[in-house]
């Protein structure tokens, strides 16, 4: 980490500035559409510099805390994670000088845990005692967090509810309008806080953009279109609350795709389109294509590329 002492807000101003996060590629899937749809756009944001769209979080989180003086390089900043946002602020904090506590458990998977500890990023494991992600550990895990946050010189970043995460991904739709010229019909994508969602409609509407947008979720862990979740392997949606940020009288409409279509449509993703991506990214297509059929010719449909495939080499998604 940049000695905190020799950081002053020039600098941490100039560090962020030079984050190359966001202006990612807007690619047309061509080979899994089917003749006579529509058109589908995937966002493809594994170019940002932790290889998902949480960078954008990271940097609007500690930009908005830094500006506002909540925090200032020496400081610490704690928050619970599974893994991309976790390592998406580790890689921020170690820009400007900021000490970066992730609590998390050994339920996740260890590559994540990695590449926060490799950002410099203090690692707290909860253990889980082989029971998996449950809900008791997630409590446990949040209830650590809360109390390192409430020590002298830290500050708790919170993915759950800080303010300015939905502007933070609002360039994510300005990004998209420009692309297509303001030619899109449908907006969807799976949720976990909902967060990269409505931060892209308000981007989208800015630009004059007003597409249908459309929240997803596995079938396997229905809580929006049920009412109950239940466990899955599309990690970083569904996470078992509503999510926080999804503003349900501007997006009605919630679908549900089986995991199982999610993961093949990942292998597919990657042997037919070159495109080596996550669970939730599979999960998204899967969608956008149905969307796109359902639509037809003519119509533009398009969806979040979440993050890049290689985390994932390790388990047997594609084996
Ligand atoms: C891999 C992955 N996909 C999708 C999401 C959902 O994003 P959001 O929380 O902005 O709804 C997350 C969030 O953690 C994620 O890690």
């Amino acid at each position: 980490m940049v000695g905190a002492d020799r950081v002053g807000p020039e600098d941490w101003r100039a560090a962020l500035a030079a984050v190359p996060v966001g202006s990612t590629p807007l690619v047309r899937l061509t080979r899994l559409v089917p003749e006579g749809a529509g058109e589908v756009w995937l966002k493809l944001e594994s170019g940002n510099p932790t290889g998902s769209y949480k960078d954008r979080l990271a940097l609007a989180i500690i930009g908005g805390a830094l500006e506002r003086g909540d925090v200032a390089p020496g400081d610490r900043l704690v928050e619970y994670t599974g893994g991309s946002t976790g390592t998406a602020l580790a890689h921020v904090a170690a820009k400007v000088g900021l000490h970066f506590t992730a609590v998390s458990s050994d339920a996740f998977a260890p590559v994540k845990l990695r590449s926060m500890a490799a950002y410099g990023a203090e690692v707290i494991i909860e253990p889980s005692h082989g029971e998996g992600i449950t809900p008791e550990l997630i409590a446990r895990v949040r209830d650590r967090a809360y109390a390192l946050a409430t020590e002298p010189g830290s500050w708790y970043a919170d993915q759950f509810g800080n303010a300015d995460i939905r502007p933070g991904y609002a360039p994510m739709g300005t990004e998209i309008a420009e692309a297509l010229d303001g030619r899109l019909d449908v907006l969807c994508a799976g949720v976990g806080t909902g967060g990269a969602l409505m931060g892209a409609v308000d981007g989208l509407e800015s630009e004059g953009c007003r597409p249908d947008v459309v929240a997803l979720e596995p079938t396997e862990s229905p809580l929006l279109t049920t009412g109950t979740g239940g466990s899955h392997r599309v990690e970083g949606i569904a996470v078992g609350f509503v999510p926080p940020f999804l503003d349900r009288d501007r997006v009605p409409e919630v679908r549900t795709v089986d995991q199982s279509d999610a993961l093949a449509m990942c292998r597919r993703l990657a042997a037919e389109e070159g495109l080596l991506c996550g669970p939730s990214t599979g999960l998204n297509v899967v969608a956008a294509i149905r969307l796109a059929v359902e639509r037809g010719e003519g119509s533009v449909v398009a969806t979040f590329g979440v993050d890049a495939g290689a985390k994932y080499l390790d388990g047997d998604l594609f084996a």
